[in-house]
C-alpha cells in the first residue's frame, strides 16, 4: 500500500493502482438496493456494517458508498424504512479502517453548509483523508416534506446546489475570514478550521441524471455516477458515453472519473445464480416497496397504463431499484464487469442481497479475475 499523502490525485485514485474500482452501494439502509422479503435480506445494523466494513477492505474494496434516505418506501419491509446517517455512519467506519475510502451523502438543501463542511472535515481527519462526498441536490418530496423544506423546481435544486458546494469548499480552503454572498447564500464573518486532511480536500461526486445534474457535476465534482444506461448499452455505446463525459469536463479544465452502480449475484453456477436471484428479487420481491418508489416518480395506476404499471414494477424490482444486475458464475460477472472498465469507466459501486455473506464469494472469485485482466492489482 502506498504512503498516504492525501494529495487530490491520491484520494481520487483511493490510494491504490487499481485501473477498476469496485466498492459497495447502499449498505447503511435495511434491505440495501434489494426490495426483497427474504429472511436473509441486509440489516444495516452498525454490527453488520462494522464487520462489512472490515471485510471489504481486508478483501481489496476500494470504497463504501452509503445512500442519504430519511424514510422507507413502505410495503411488508418498509424498504429502507432504517438507515444509519450516513456522515456520523462514515465517520465510525472510517475510525475503524485503514485503508478504504468511505463516503457520506448528504442533501444539500437540508444541511447548512457550514456545519457539513465541518462535519466532513472532522469525519477526514478520522480517516486521514479518505472521506469522499456524494452531493444530492434532492428529488424524494416525501423526505423533504418530513423535514418541512420545500423542494425548488427541479434544475434550480442544482443553483442551491452550486452555491452550497461553493460555500463548503471555500470553508475548505480559505486561509482566513471570509464571505459568502451567493445567490441562495450570505454567510458573513465566515471562520472554518482546521482544514480537511493533508491540505488537500474531500473527492466528490454526484449521480444526476437529468441535464442540469450531469451540468453541475461536470463542474463541481471529481467522479460522476451514472445508472445503469452505460453498463447495458454495449461496450462501443458505454465507452462513448464515458468520453462524451470526460470531453465535456476536459472542455472546462476539468477531469471527471465515470462509475455506474450494480447488484451482483455470483454463484458458482449459472443456474445457481439465476434461481436465487428468481427467488429474491421476483418471488419474493416486497411489491409494496416497489409501488411506493413507483409512487415517488408519479408511475401509478393512475398515470401509466396496466401494461406500462406492469412492465416498471417488473423493471423496477429485477434491477435492483436502478442497478443492471450482474448475475451469474464468476467467470460472467468478470467478464461483465471488465467490460466496464474497458469501456473506460473507472469503477462500479455495486450491491449484494446479504453483503456480509456474498462478498468473500465476489473477492475471492471475481476480482482476481479482473486482475488477470489487468484491471486490478492482484491482491
Ligand atoms: C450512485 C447513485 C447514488 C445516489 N445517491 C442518492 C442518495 O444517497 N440519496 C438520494 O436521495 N438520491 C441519490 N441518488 C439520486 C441522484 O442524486 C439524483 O437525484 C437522481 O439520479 C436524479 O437525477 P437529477 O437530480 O439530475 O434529476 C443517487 C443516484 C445514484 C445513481
Amino acid at each position: 500500500m502506498p504512503a498516504r499523502t492525501g494529495s487530490l490525485p491520491d484520494r481520487i485514485a483511493m490510494y491504490n493502482a487499481n485501473a477498476l474500482k469496485i466498492g459497495v452501494f447502499g449498505a447503511n439502509c435495511s434491505s440495501g438496493r434489494s426490495a426483497t422479503k427474504v429472511p436473509e435480506r441486509w440489516s444495516a445494523s452498525w454490527p453488520d456494517c462494522l464487520a462489512l466494513a472490515r471485510l471489504a477492505e481486508a478483501r481489496g474494496i476500494d470504497f463504501i458508498l452509503p445512500i442519504g434516505r430519511w424514510k422507507g418506501y413502505g410495503g411488508e419491509t418498509d424498504f429502507h424504512g432504517a438507515t444509519l446517517e450516513t456522515v456520523t455512519w462514515a465517520a465510525g467506519l472510517l475510525a475503524c479502517t485503514e485503508r478504504i475510502t468511505v463516503f457520506g451523502t448528504v442533501h444539500a438543501p437540508l444541511f447548512n453548509p457550514l456545519i457539513a463542511a465541518k462535519m466532513f472535515v472532522t469525519a477526514d481527519h478520522i480517516g486521514e483523508g479518505r472521506f469522499g462526498l456524494n452531493i444530492v441536490a434532492g428529488w424524494n418530496e416525501g423526505e423533504f416534506e418530513m423535514f418541512g423544506v420545500k423542494q425548488r423546481e427541479h434544475d434550480a435544486r442544482y443553483d442551491f446546489a452550486q452555491d452550497w458546494v461553493d460555500a463548503v469548499k471555500r470553508a475548505w480552503s480559505e486561509p482566513g475570514t471570509f464571505e459568502v454572498d451567493g445567490e441562495f447564500l450570505k454567510l458573513k464573518g465566515v471562520r472554518a478550521f482546521p482544514k480537511p486532511y493533508g491540505e488537500t480536500r474531500p473527492i466528490i461526486m454526484n449521480a444526476g441524471s437529468s441535464g442540469a445534474g450531469q451540468a453541475f457535476a461536470l463542474r463541481n465534482c471529481d467522479a460522476f455516477f451514472t445508472t445503469t444506461g452505460a453498463a447495458r448499452i454495449s461496450l462501443a455505446g458505454a465507452a462513448a458515453r464515458v468520453e462524451e463525459v470526460k470531453g465535456k469536463a476536459r472542455a472546462l479544465g476539468r477531469d471527471i472519473e465515470v462509475f455506474t452502480v450494480g447488484q451482483v449475484i455470483c454463484r458458482p453456477t449459472q443456474a445457481e445464480a439465476d434461481d436465487y436471484y428468481q427467488h429474491a428479487l421476483i418471488d419474493n420481491a416486497d411489491w409494496g416497496a416497489v409501488e411506493g418508489m413507483l409512487a415517488l416518480r408519479n408511475i401509478t395506476p393512475q398515470t401509466v397504463s396496466p401494461e406500462e404499471f406492469a412492465a416498471r414494477r417488473r423493471y423496477f424490482a429485477a434491477n435492483a431499484i436502478g442497478g443492471y444486475p450482474f448475475v451469474g458464475t464468476p467467470d460472467k460477472v468478470a467478464d461483465e464487469l471488465a467490460d466496464l472498465g474497458r469501456a473506460g469507466l473507472r469503477g462500479i459501486a455495486v450491491s449484494f442481497v446479504n453483503y456480509l455473506r456474498e462478498l468473500p464469494y465476489f473477492c475471492d472469485e471475481v476480482l482476481p479475475r479482473l486482475a488477470r485482466f489487468g484491471l486490478r492489482e492482484p491482491q
